[in-house]
């Protein structure tokens, strides 16, 4: 049985003329002392209302993708625009963070305050927002995901499950443009992770989500795009798919070539 994955809603008319929000042209990347190009190339286009998934095999740079739109990698060629914007200088990209919200693949790294509020009112204040306004957005936000219960938690006490809401919440309470989301479901049970989904489809925001978890990806975007040899596969030239297989593994979403 064959399932694909519904077609974006939007034609393709409507869709190039919807404004880009990120765009990549022949990025190539690879880290210090590595000849490996983990980025080789890439061309990447994310259009205001776009709800793009990603699924590619561990190590193919899907993480190394995101840290480079958020200017944390430095692309040794290519061009960054952001909002319109050429990404060039490090000021280039500090005046962006706002508006791009990474939620990282792993929460530690997002969250560094004592207590749960703290982390989710850092932004806000960073903003400019009084210390009053900075905590009444971050109660609304926390009372949005159903963790309002944890503001006063020591935050590197959670589980890695709340941490990973905790983060979101941080990255939302800078009222982003875009969500890069960094495969959000790892470590959720089932229950936080249909709470996930229902998060995401009530927001009014694009995203670019990556994920192993083919019906999560499936329930959250429009379309899935995959990544070889450094560059986006879009789905146009991959079909991402549910079927029966005989061979070892075939119950587990994946991806064939
Ligand atoms: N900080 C780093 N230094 C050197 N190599 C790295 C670093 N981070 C990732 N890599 C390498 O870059 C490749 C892509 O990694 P990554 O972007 O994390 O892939 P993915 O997120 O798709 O699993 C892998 O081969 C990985 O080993
Ligand atoms: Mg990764």
């Amino acid at each position: 049985m064959t399932q694909m994955p519904e077609d974006s809603q939007i034609d393709s008319k409507t869709k190039a003329d919807r404004p880009s929000i990120i765009k990549l042209t022949n990025i190539s990347f690879s880290y210090p002392g590595s000849k490996n190009k983990v980025l080789d190339c890439l061309n990447l286009n994310i259009r205001t209302g776009d709800r793009i998934g990603m699924m590619a095999p561990n190590g193919s740079g899907k993480t190394t993708l995101l840290h480079t739109i958020m200017g944390l990698c430095k692309p040794e060629a290519g061009v960054i625009e952001v909002l319109g914007n050429t990404m060039e200088t490090e000021k280039d990209f500090t005046s962006i963070r706002s508006r791009v919200g990474l939620l990282f693949q792993d929460s530690d790294d997002q969250l560094f305050c004592p207590t749960v509020l703290d982390d989710v009112a850092f932004g806000p204040l960073n903003l400019g927002y009084s210390p009053q306004q900075a905590i009444d957005i971050s109660r609304k936000i926390l009372k949005n995901l159903g963790i309002e219960e944890f503001e006063e938690s020591v935050t590197h006490r959670l589980s890695g499950g709340q941490k990973r809401l905790v983060a979101l919440a941080a990255v939302l309470a800078m009222s982003p443009g875009i969500l890069l989301l960094d495969e959000p479901t790892a470590g959720l049970d089932t229950a936080v992770k249909q709470k996930l989904i229902n998060i995401l489809n009530n927001l009014d925001i694009t995203y670019f989500v990556i994920s192993h978890e083919f019906d999560f990806l499936n329930a959250v975007t429009d379309n899935v795009y995959s990544m070889d040899k450094g560059k986006i596969l879009t789905d146009d030239e991959i079909h991402v798919h549910h079927h029966e297989h005989i061979h070892k593994h075939g119950k587990h979403p994946h991806i064939h070539k």
